[in-house]
């Protein structure tokens, strides 16, 4: 049997709510390959972030399960890091030290102090951040965050880089900027990559493949969109590119394309307010960015 490097298997999870028992995933199948860039796409509140966090060991499945280089994943470990949309470092530590709190968990003991200051200081560089090693985090912008964050999840040599929404809260040119180092570092690292993002030209940009998922309750895998462009990828040669055009559309199609489709009977059948909120959340499109960095920088506003 052909071994992928990461597996989600059946994964299906029941959360217990107020309401009773709330089933957010069912059969989520989903194999990587060590080096894969994949991006998870869907309507807010349909699952994305509970994928993630099963795989980053903060959540149990309660059927199935993910596979690590074959080992089952049941708790988090340094080797999934985490980089979440809003920045989790310690805000009582500078920029140094909290990369520095992920290099001690990881290295104490295999690296010297020596050493171990200068992966600290390798990994600030590779996200252009040496110059703020003695900020706090209050002292710097929230783009300046994230590539702390980015740096201190490197700093692990994690087998998985997980992100959810990490380049959302940024204005579009901080997030070009973010999303160009992204790829400069996994071109040259070779990380394996699950990024749940709503920016449908992000997801093209950055992604080998693009996972549609369908509406909850009972979320699961719609369609796996392959983007086979050549990289390095140009943000400026891509935005007229045919291929690049068609694979955006596809994933707008897939979003919008046939409304009624994403409602599931289950919610249909659901008459209170919540369910009706739900089916206009659906069907807006005010938590998406198409636009994302993807014109001439020139041209924005
Ligand atoms: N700990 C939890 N307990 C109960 N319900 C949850 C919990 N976490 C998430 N959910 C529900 O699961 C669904 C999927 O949530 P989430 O994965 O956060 O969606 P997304 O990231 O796609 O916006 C939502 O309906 C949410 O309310
Ligand atoms: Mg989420």
């Amino acid at each position: 049997m052909a071994t992928s490097y990461l597996e989600l298997s059946q994964v299906g999870i029941e959360f217990d709510s107020r309401h009773g028992k709330f089933r957010a995933l069912d059969d989520i199948n989903l194999s990587l390959d060590r080096g894969e860039f994949v991006s998870l796409i869907g309507h807010s509140g349909c699952g994305k972030s509970t994928v993630l966090n099963i795989v980053a060991g903060l959540h149990e499945a309660t059927e199935g399960g993910v596979i690590l280089e074959g080992k089952e994943v049941n708790r988090p470990g340094p080797d999934r890091a985490v980089v979440f949309q809003n920045h989790s470092l310690l805000p009582w530590l500078t920029v140094y030290e909290n990369v520095e709190l992920a290099v001690n968990r990881v290295f104490k003991g295999h690296k010297s102090k020596s050493e171990r200051r200068d992966w600290i200081l390798h990994n600030l560089r590779r996200v252009n951040m040496e110059h703020a090693l003695d900020k706090l985090p209050s002292e710097i912008s929230g783009g300046m965050k994230q590539r702390v964050g980015i740096a201190r999840c490197l700093s692990m040599e994690p087998k998985v880089l997980l992100m959810d929404e990490p380049f959302g809260a940024l204005d579009a040119l901080t997030r070009a900027q973010l999303q160009d180092s992204l790829m400069a570092i996994q071109a040259e690292l070779g990380n394996t990559v699950i990024m749940i993002t709503h920016d449908v030209d992000e997801a093209v940009l950055l992604s080998d493949r693009i996972i549609m998922m369908s509406n909850g309750p009972a979320a699961t895998i719609s369609k796996i969109l392959p983007v086979n462009l050549d990289r390095p990828r140009d943000r400026l040669a891509l935005a007229e590119d045919r291929e690049f055009v068609r694979l955006r559309h596809a994933v707008l199609e897939f979003l919008y394309g046939n409304k009624s489709e994403p409602v599931t009977p289950a919610a249909t059948a659901l008459t209170d307010d919540a369910a009706v909120d739900k089916r206009e959340s659906i069907t807006t499109e005010k938590n998406y960015r198409v636009t994302s960095g993807m014109r001439p920088l020139t041209a924005m506003a």
